[in-house]
């Protein structure tokens, strides 16, 4: 992974980029890298978008043929990289690195990335996989409205990290995860994300259909479902469905 890597100075989205290269039939290797210095329409999960600050910041997208994977576990892509990438975040900021489910990555309990796949099916495999990557690096001061909920390695570590040699370390851990999964261990796999998991067995605040109730968080289903236990049963969310309240 990262091999192949295509530097752009800006760029709509690098999702999109990879996405078009793809389907105009180029043909690219499999870990080829696309990043961008600017990437001016960046977007997020859920129609969300994704502001980054230019030149300070990690967005790019790795290609990935997880032929071998089927559709109903295409969760296991989402968990592997998540898993490499917060392996590398804790690495440098230390243990008070999580996953919030499915795959942001938080410091605390702010954010300092998320991850976004698209994935193209054919039958039941997946044949591309596009794995967008936004981690805020080396940017100081957010605006108004994602003070309070985002963070960077910067206001961490009140020092700039080189992106480059971040990208590296990101890339070659995804491909060392990458290759576990290829392996088919999907249950040490999984153990290994609910470790991880923000507020995993933590009492917190969600909501669902305007409902707000107490529950504890226990683990994924392999569909990618939020298992979450209230008054001692446990259920399962996906995550159209719940939100995370603050607390
Ligand atoms: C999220 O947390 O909602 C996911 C954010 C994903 C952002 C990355 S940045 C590179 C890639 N290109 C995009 O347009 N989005 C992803």
């Amino acid at each position: 992974v990262g091999q192949n890597l295509i530097k752009l100075s800006a760029v709509d989205s690098t999702n999109n980029f990879l996405k078009n290269l793809v389907s105009n039939s180029e043909p690219l290797p499999e870990g080829t890298v696309i990043m961008a210095d600017d990437q001016f329409a960046g977007r997020g999960q859920q129609n969300n978008v994704w502001k980054a600050e230019p030149g300070k910041n990690l967005t790019f997208s790795i290609l990935l043929k997880p032929t071998f994977l089927a559709v109903d576990k295409q969760f296991f892509l989402n968990l592997s990289v998540s898993i490499a990438i917060n392996n590398v975040l804790t690495r440098i900021l230390g243990k008070n690195t999580s996953i919030k489910w499915p795959n942001d990555l938080y410091f605390g309990d702010q954010k300092l990335g998320g991850v976004l796949i698209e994935n193209t099916l054919v039958g039941n495999t997946i044949k591309n996989s596009i794995v967008g990557i936004g981690i805020n690096v080396n940017q100081q001061h957010f605006e108004e409205e994602l003070t309070v909920t985002a963070t960077s390695v910067f206001q961490i570590l009140q020092k700039d990290v080189n992106l480059l040699n971040l990208l590296a370390d990101i890339c070659s851990e995804v491909e060392s995860l990458y290759l576990q999964l290829r392996t088919g261990k999907h249950t040490n796999l999984k153990e290994n994300y609910v470790d991880k998991l923000y507020h995993l067995n933590k009492p917190a605040l969600y909501q669902k259909d305007g409902e707000v109730f107490e529950g504890i968080i226990k683990g994924v289903s392999d569909a990618g479902l939020l298992q979450v236990e209230q008054h001692g049963e446990r259920l399962e969310f996906n995550f159209k469905e719940l939100t995370f309240l603050n607390h």
